[in-house]
């Protein structure tokens, strides 16, 4: 066995090799002036092959994940294994207007036949409820990182009440309070525009309470500041956040500081300053269960 990683996720792809005790070789990446990517793997390869990279800002990474599966099949690769601890377009699921693409089949489908299997964590599945509805593969698992997110929440705070931004975060913000046994209450949230979000806060009482905020990502960090802002309106004492996938586009993260939130939290499914809990002790139960 074999792992190969691209160059953004070469840390956390050390730490998921050490953990396998399996050898790890960096995908050699080359961009053309006009931004064609050219990719090289080891000129063999073993039957079996893992391939880890987030795909966040993922066009360019689309491509460069099917140059690479492509390749690895010509070179021998009999099984191929995606990482993917965030999974890109999976929150286009309807079409919304006639004639509108649903990214998250289309994507799907495209994985399914590039990959024997694909391992990612915690996707955007909102009118779905298995991630092999999306990619149709025996082998298309979605682990739930709640489980490390509520270690480490305990490990920072006593107590605090969870609060989930939108409808949508509730099988996250449920689980995970469950799991730790803090309160949670779940907020609602309209969606105007790419960067305009109207949040409005359930009934409670917030003044001086501590407040996480739990979303499974950040992308412009709209939903982030607008609910820290009525937090504090609200009298709510520390405002924290976890997010599951730091996408943090843009100026995303100013806009979130800010709106006073007092430390953010990410997982290590995407580089980011905010990184702080780690997935591959997940990752790799997660491949020795399948392997
Ligand atoms: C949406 O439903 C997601 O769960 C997140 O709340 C959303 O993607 C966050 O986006 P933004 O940071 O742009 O507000």
């Amino acid at each position: 066995m074999l792992i190969l990683t691209f160059p953004d996720y070469l840390p956390q792809s050390q730490n998921l090799a050490a953990k396998l005790d399996v050898p790890l070789v960096q995908i050699s990446l080359h961009h053309f002036p006009d931004n064609e990517s050219l990719v090289r793997l080891p000129a063999s390869l073993p039957e079996h092959v893992i391939i880890c990279r987030s795909l966040n800002q993922p066009n360019t990474k689309l491509i460069e994940l099917l140059l690479c599966a492509k390749t690895a099949r010509q070179l021998g690769a009999q099984r191929l294994t995606l990482v993917v601890p965030y999974l890109c377009y999976m929150r286009q699921d309807i079409a919304n207007q006639p004639g509108e693409a649903v990214s998250q089949r289309i994507i799907g489908s495209l994985l399914a036949e590039l990959f024997d299997d694909v391992i990612t964590v915690d996707p955007h599945l909102h009118r779905i409820s298995t991630l092999n509805e999306a990619i149709p593969l025996a082998n298309a698992i979605s682990v739930s990182a709640s489980g490390v997110i509520g270690q480490f929440i305990k490990n920072q705070l006593d107590n605090a009440v969870l609060l989930g931004p939108d409808s949508e975060s509730r099988q996250w913000v449920a689980s995970l309070a469950q799991k730790i046994g803090f309160d949670y209450v779940i907020a609602e949230k309209i969606r105007r525009g790419d960067r305009q979000v109207d949040i409005t806060l359930p009934h409670g009482e917030y003044q001086g309470r501590t407040v996480i905020i739990i979303d499974d990502m950040a992308s412009t960090g709209r939903t982030l500041a607008n609910t820290a802002r009525l937090l504090h309106q609200a009298g709510a004492g520390e405002i924290y956040a976890v997010v599951t996938h730091a996408l943090f586009c843009d100026d995303a993260e100013a806009h979130i500081r800010v709106a006073g939130i007092k430390t953010i939290w990410s997982t290590d499914s995407i580089s980011h300053t905010t990184a702080s809990i780690k997935l591959d002790g997940l990752l790799a139960d997660t491949i020795n269960s399948i392997i």
